[in-house]
């Protein structure tokens, strides 16, 4: 994932650019300009926008889904892992999500719209692997007391927060990305459009 592919600016430009193609908007800003202008059908199918109903996702539960070839988290957290979020902070590496890793509308505490709904896309920065969502407080091996629920990479052992921020003194460098999305009802997301 290329950091850019969530760059504002960028992003606001493609869309400007792209308006008059109605769904190559769509495009991510990674891809090569020419490639959003005159994207192929297996690109564009690749990279259409997904429609999640999250009404089902009880609390604490976690769904995957797919957009771009890649899992996409959807985490319903419960008011508790939402109240642990602040109690880890000193132990992770971008606390206030400094990098560049999510949309503007999406770096707060919570990383997100809605604060209990969680959307990121489920690939440690590391080396790319899938971490598993591991909401069980205090797991022994992952720190005991100190674990509040998170997500752990199995990998090279990169751990993330309920909100996908990286811990410190792992060996992934930043928090897991954050996709483009927005509400189409209270019970509808669109994954890949803001
Ligand atoms: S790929 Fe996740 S820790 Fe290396």
């Amino acid at each position: 994932m290329d950091n850019k592919e969530i760059n504002q600016g960028r992003r606001r430009f493609l869309t400007l650019a792209t308006a008059g193609a109605g769904a190559v908007a769509t495009a991510g800003a990674a891809v090569p300009f020419i490639a959003s202008w005159f994207p192929s059908e297996k690109a564009k199918a690749a990279g259409a926008s997904v429609e999640v109903d999250i009404s089902k996702i009880e609390a604490g539960q976690m769904t995957i889904t797919e957009w771009r070839g890649k899992p996409i988290f959807i985490l319903n957290r419960t008011q508790q892992q939402l109240a642990d979020l602040a109690s880890v902070d000193g132990d992770l590496a971008d606390p206030a999500s400094e990098a560049d890793q999510q949309p503007e509308y999406c770096k707060n505490p919570a990383r997100a719209i809605k604060e209990n709904i969680w959307v990121g896309i489920g690939i440690c920065t590391h080396l790319g692997c899938s971490p598993t969502y591991r909401p069980d407080v205090g797991a022994a091996d992952l720190g005991g007391g100190s674990w509040k629920g998170g997500f752990f990479c199995p990998c090279h052992g990169s751990k993330f927060d309920l909100a996908g921020r990286v811990y410190k003194g792992v060996p992934a460098p930043t928090n897991m990305v954050v996709p483009p999305y927005k509400y189409l009802s209270d019970a509808v997301i669109l994954v890949g459009e803001d």
